[in-house]
């Protein structure tokens, strides 16, 4: 369950988040809809721990995620697969070894850290690419190589931050199935874009931002 209440947030002058509240329950699917410049990414790092807020509170679990003490933020964020527009994979690690990394700093043995990393690339359909390094891969794998990475540790969330800004229409609807899929098997998700179309075939609830403001919430809605 994330609890999200009153969040105010300004850079100087201009308020980016302005009274922002949802609950969301375990098991979502949320978009997050809006113009550039809304406040999605604002609201995102609020989201995993990365910004803090000037009013309001961010209840995730029992983490107060909007004021989270230094020393909570690595354990909170294993409860969270983050995912980025940019895929930040480490480019002198192949696909196998970028989401094997995940595991092997949370100190799992070498088996499970080899059974794990391929359940999720078979998950990711990238069991093929296993060898390859980031440049070896098409944009649609080194993104599916992020999302796999985010999913390791199997978290109870997902939170994906325009994840198919850097992808064709076909890569983007592929990728959008493939969060469709992990969602069904009970993780929650939230998937932040400013693409339409690919919002409106997802077709699950939307959270509108206009200007830092939530101007919609509706389930099962396609984004115009
Ligand atoms: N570190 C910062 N300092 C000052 N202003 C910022 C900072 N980060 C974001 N902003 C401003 O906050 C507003 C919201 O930005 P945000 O990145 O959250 O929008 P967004 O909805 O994610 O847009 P996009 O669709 O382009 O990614 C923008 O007007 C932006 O210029
Ligand atoms: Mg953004």
């Amino acid at each position: 369950m994330i609890e999200v209440e009153n969040l105010t947030k300004s850079y100087g002058k201009k308020k980016v988040l302005d009274g922002v509240s949802f609950k969301i329950k375990g098991g979502e699917f949320v978009s997050i809809v809006g113009a550039s410049g809304a406040g999605k990414t604002t609201l995102i790092h609020v989201l995993i721990g990365k910004e803090v807020v000037d009013h309001g509170s961010v209840k995730i679990d029992n983490y107060d995620v909007a004021n989270l003490k230094p020393s909570k933020v690595q354990e909170y964020r294993r409860k969270v697969g983050i995912v980025f527009q940019d895929y930040k994979l480490l480019p002198q690690k192949t696909v196998f070894e970028n989401v094997a990394f995940a595991l092997e700093v949370a100190g799992y043995g070498q088996k499970f850290i080899e059974k794990r990393t391929i359940e999720v690339l078979k998950l990711v359909g990238l069991e093929e690419q296993r060898n390859n390094f980031p440049r070896q891969l098409s944009g649609g794998e080194a993104q599916r190589t992020a999302i796999a990475r985010a999913l390791v540790h199997d978290p109870e969330m997902i939170i994906a931050d325009e994840p198919t800004g850097n992808l064709d229409p076909a890569n983007a609807q592929a990728l959008a199935k493939l969060l469709l899929r992990i969602n069904q098997y009970g993780t929650t998700v939230i998937f932040a874009s400013h693409n339409q179309d690919l919002v409106s075939t997802i077709k699950k609830r939307v959270i509108t931002l206009d200007r830092g403001r939530v101007t919609g919430d509706k389930m099962n809605a396609t984004y115009k």
